[in-house]
């Protein structure tokens, strides 16, 4: 009879065990390439989860401030040049009232993104910009 006992009771704690994993599992395959899609300009660079989020775990990843977008994108001052062709007053990433914006008011990773100037300055030259 304790014989009997002992065996279910390593059978439950197995199954425990075995479920607690698969909920585990299953948090950690929502934390994927088909949920959170990665814009083509990163992916076809072979972008993991791990080159944007540096949190050890997926449940505390959150969007990234400048100053990390930066640490691949070097400076305003280098963005700028590149967005240079379009002119002084639709350049996006040298406007002379918001110097360091947050690049995701603009650039989002795994939405649309959307032109954050807009919101005021609706000139069509600027609302013909589309945001990578
Ligand atoms: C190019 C950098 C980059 C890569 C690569 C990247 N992310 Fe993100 N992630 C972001 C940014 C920026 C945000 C903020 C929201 C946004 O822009 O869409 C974010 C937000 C998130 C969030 C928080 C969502 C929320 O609603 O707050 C999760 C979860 C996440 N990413 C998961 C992933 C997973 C999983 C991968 C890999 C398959 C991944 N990310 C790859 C930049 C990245
Ligand atoms: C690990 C390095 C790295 C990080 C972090 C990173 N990028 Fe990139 N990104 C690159 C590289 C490399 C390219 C391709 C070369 C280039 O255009 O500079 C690129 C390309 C891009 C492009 C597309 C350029 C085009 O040709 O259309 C945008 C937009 C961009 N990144 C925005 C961001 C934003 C916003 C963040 C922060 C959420 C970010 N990147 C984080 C390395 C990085
Ligand atoms: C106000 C909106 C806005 C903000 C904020 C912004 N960007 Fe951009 N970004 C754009 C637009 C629009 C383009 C496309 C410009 C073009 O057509 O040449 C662009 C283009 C880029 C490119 C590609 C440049 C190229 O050669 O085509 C990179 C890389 C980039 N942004 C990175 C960043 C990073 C990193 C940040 C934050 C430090 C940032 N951007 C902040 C709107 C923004
Ligand atoms: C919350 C509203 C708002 C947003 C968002 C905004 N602006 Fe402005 N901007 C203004 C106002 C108001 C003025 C001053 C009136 C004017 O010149 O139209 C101005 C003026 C300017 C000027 C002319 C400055 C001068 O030399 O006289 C430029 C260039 C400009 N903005 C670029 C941008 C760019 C680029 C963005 C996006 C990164 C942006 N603005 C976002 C409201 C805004």
């Amino acid at each position: 009879m304790l014989k009997i006992f002992k065996i279910l009771a390593i059978a439950c704690f197995a199954l425990c065990v075995a479920f607690s994993a698969d909920g585990a599992l299953a948090d950690a395959g929502k934390f994927n390439k088909q949920n959170y899609p990665i814009k083509s300009h990163h992916d076809k660079l072979g972008f993991d989860c791990k080159n944007c989020h540096k949190q050890a775990d997926p449940k505390d990843y959150k969007a990234l401030s400048a100053d990390e977008c930066l640490s691949c994108h070097k400076s305003y001052d280098v963005l700028a040049e590149r967005s240079g062709h379009l002119g002084y007053d639709d350049n996006v990433h040298a406007s002379p009232h918001y110097p360091k914006m947050d690049c995701n008011l603009c650039h989002r990773s795994h939405k649309p993104s959307q032109n954050y100037c807009v919101m005021c300055h609706s000139q069509d030259s600027m609302k013909k910009i589309l945001v990578p």
